[in-house]
């Protein structure tokens, strides 16, 4: 059959899951999961040629770099990579002008800026503002919708797209030496999870609280869904029962301007590890999920992240297939 994108997300931008409706998101997966078999089949699915996406990293990336750039290709678009230190973002050129400018060049705009609580997501909106072409959150200060989107894709595939409602996913923090990493990721899940009908725990031992705008946002949502959100101090009781558990560190957000003091209060919680003692506290068939890069002996041991209940590989593989979904849907 032939591949047919929907319009009715032609245009829109995807800045925070909570932009677009639960029935929006699922059409997003459902694409995703179309695509993802057509790219097993090698069949071609050109349905942006000729268009341009901007990639702005103000950080790292592996999964999302080449997620987007593979996926733009594979769409018969092309990706521009650019490193913001190397762009007059460095030199404080706006944000509208960054919006109104690229907007007359291309066809989309893609930006990750996650490290600093209270710049990511407002340097978005305002590009957002001023861009006539959808622009899309490659990770932020407050959300990461393209590893949400694609986590909550995997854990259809695995459980059952309709056999969802009510499971238990535990979103821990962990320990990592490595660096200060976003809370975007652990709030992205919090807020999405919930519309979709999941029991969600939040984990953390004292100081790592997420934003309390996220906190509160995901307690409405929880409440809308009748799901339950719950918070505790304590892993174990978090992984009890557990369908998915999702161990990983983020940094403290005060102290993102302080790594090296966030990263020292973290050595006092080496405990808050993912292992094997702890994966027998999940439900018989419960998965271990992660957005990678994991920090291993660290936040997971070995034996847990590459064992049988990790899909942490089909979960990166899904970022591919989901970006790809973002840009042919918003394009
Ligand atoms: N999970 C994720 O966003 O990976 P990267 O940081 O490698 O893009």
């Amino acid at each position: 059959m032939s591949l047919s994108i929907p319009d009715t997300l032609r245009g829109r931008d995807y800045i925070e899951t909570r932009d677009w409706s639960v029935d929006e998101i699922q059409l997003a997966i459902d694409v995703a999961g179309d695509l993802k078999q057509r790219f097993k089949r090698g069949e071609a699915t050109l349905v942006l040629q000729n268009k341009t996406i901007f990639l702005f990293f103000y950080d790292k990336s592996t999964r999302t770099r080449n997620s987007f750039e593979a996926g733009a290709t594979q769409l018969g678009a092309h990706a521009h990579f650019i490193a913001a230190e190397t762009s007059q973002a460095a030199h404080g050129e706006s944000p509208k002008d960054m919006g109104i400018i690229l907007s007359s060049y291309g066809h989309g705009i893609a930006i990750r800026h996650d490290l600093v609580p209270g710049e990511g997501n407002t340097l978005m909106r305002a590009v957002a503002e001023h861009a006539t072409i959808p622009v899309i959150n490659m990770q932020c200060d407050v959300d990461h919708p393209c590893q949400a989107i694609a986590d909550l894709m995997t854990v259809q595939e695995h459980f059952g797209k309709d056999n969802i409602r009510g499971r238990k996913i535990a979103v821990s923090w962990a320990h990592a030496p490595s660096y200060a990493k976003p809370m975007s990721a652990p709030q992205g899940l919090m807020m999405l999870m919930p519309r979709f009908g999941l029991d969600v725990v939040v984990a953390h031992p004292p100081g790592w609280d997420l934003m309390p705008d996220t906190v509160e946002y995901a307690k409405k949502v929880a409440a809308e869904a009748g799901t339950k959100l719950e918070f505790t101090g304590d892993m174990d009781a978090a992984f009890e029962g557990a369908d998915i558990v999702y161990p990983k560190s983020w940094g403290i957000m005060d102290l993102f301007g302080e790594p090296e003091e966030s990263l020292r209060r973290s050595k006092k919680h080496r405990d808050w590890i993912c292992d094997e003692r702890r994966m027998k506290l999940l439900k018989k068939d419960g998965v271990y999920m992660h957005p990678l890069p994991a920090d291993r002996g660290n936040e997971v041991t070995d034996d847990v992240i590459d064992g049988p209940q990790s899909i942490v590989y089909p979960e990166a593989e899904n970022r591919l297939h989901t970006c790809k979904a973002l840009m042919a849907l918003t394009m």
